[in-house]
């Protein structure tokens, strides 16, 4: 369920409100309506439809995550990314499984070549290349390629129950979506090496004091819920600004220290180049609520 406060919005039309010559007209605009999806539930929730819900839909395999749903992930991400008036996403799975992994039945048979020559889960990584802010709703199992995938969201949220855990090793493979790269960088060497080197999963408490994930819920609904809260909290800001910000965090991951604060001093500076750093602190000077343009 979704929280009360927070209301459902159908595709198809977005109420927009343009500001020009001191007019307010709200208008309905056409978007541009998302390919059928079979794996993936995609909702506009949140305040104005501002969030960008996406559920992984393929229960009884508890969402192994095999080409056919990924295409679908990254078909409504883009679809988001594309649509002006969403300005964050969360992507969660079922209470049972976030997702278990990339699907061993589809990898059984592959070989070194396939892979080598067609770089085999390369586009999973377009999750990680997404503009706008992803939260991840954590309930039951975040496995091998799920926990891979919750990593490329921006923030991680997780139930009581949840477990995350690579345990490629345990069918003779190793993680092939980040999980010894982003794992060992958000939790440290020895709790990456222990995870990836033993296939054990950690539960929410471990991984809350791990700093894997930002804050645990109880298990179920509640974990999609704050969620939400948190991402129509982002999307109350500048879209651009919010952009700008992801970015300059990125750069933290990506780049030595010397760069990353290149990155963002470049990138506050550019934000004295918008419409809306202007509004925001002219708004705190006058006491009243910044009026977005996302300019
Ligand atoms: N791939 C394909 N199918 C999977 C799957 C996966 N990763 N995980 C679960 N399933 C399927 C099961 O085969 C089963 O299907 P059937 O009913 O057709 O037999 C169904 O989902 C339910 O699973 P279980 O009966 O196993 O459920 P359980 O509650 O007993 O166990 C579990 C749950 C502990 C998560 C167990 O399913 C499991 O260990 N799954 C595999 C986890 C794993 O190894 N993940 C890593 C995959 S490799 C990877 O991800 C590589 C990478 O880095 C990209």
């Amino acid at each position: 369920m979704l929280p009360s406060t927070l209301k459902l919005m159908k595709f198809g039309h977005a109420t927009v409100t343009s500001k020009g010559a001191g007019l307010t007209v709200t208008m309905l605009r056409p978007m541009c309506s998302l390919p059928k999806l079979e794996y993936v539930k995609a909702e506009k929730v949140g305040t104005d439809g501002r969030v960008g819900l996406l559920t992984l839909n393929r229960p009884k395999a508890l969402n192994a995550l095999f080409t056919p749903l990924m295409n679908d992930l990254l078909a409504a991400i883009n679809h988001f990314e594309s649509d002006s008036s969403v300005g964050a996403m969360v992507l969660t799975g079922s209470e049972k499984a976030f997702a278990a992994g990339a699907d061993i039945k589809e990898m059984q048979n592959r070989t070194f070549a396939e892979n080598y020559q067609q770089n085999f889960l390369n586009f999973w990584g377009d999750v990680a290349k997404t503009r706008k802010p992803i939260i991840a709703a954590v309930n039951g199992y975040a496995l091998g390629g799920g926990c891979e995938l919750a990593m490329m969201c921006d923030i991680i949220y997780c139930g009581t129950t949840a477990k995350f855990g690579q345990p490629e090793i345990t069918i003779g493979t190793i993680p092939g979506a980040g999980g010894t790269q982003r794992l060992t960088r958000l939790v440290g060497k020895s709790l990456s090496m222990q995870m990836n080197l033993t296939g054990v999963p950690i539960g929410a408490e471990k991984a809350l004091a791990a700093g894997l994930v930002a804050e645990v819920f109880p298990a179920g609904e509640a974990v999609v819920d704050g969620a939400v809260k948190t991402a129509d909290k982002i999307a109350s800001h500048s879209k651009l600004i919010v952009q700008m910000c992801k970015e300059a965090t990125n750069a933290a991951y990506e780049t030595t220290l010397a760069e990353g604060l290149a990155t963002e001093k470049r990138l506050f500076h550019a934000t004295f180049s918008t419409a809306d750093r202007k509004e925001g602190m002219t708004a705190f000077v006058e006491k009243r609520k910044p009026s977005w343009q996302d300019q």
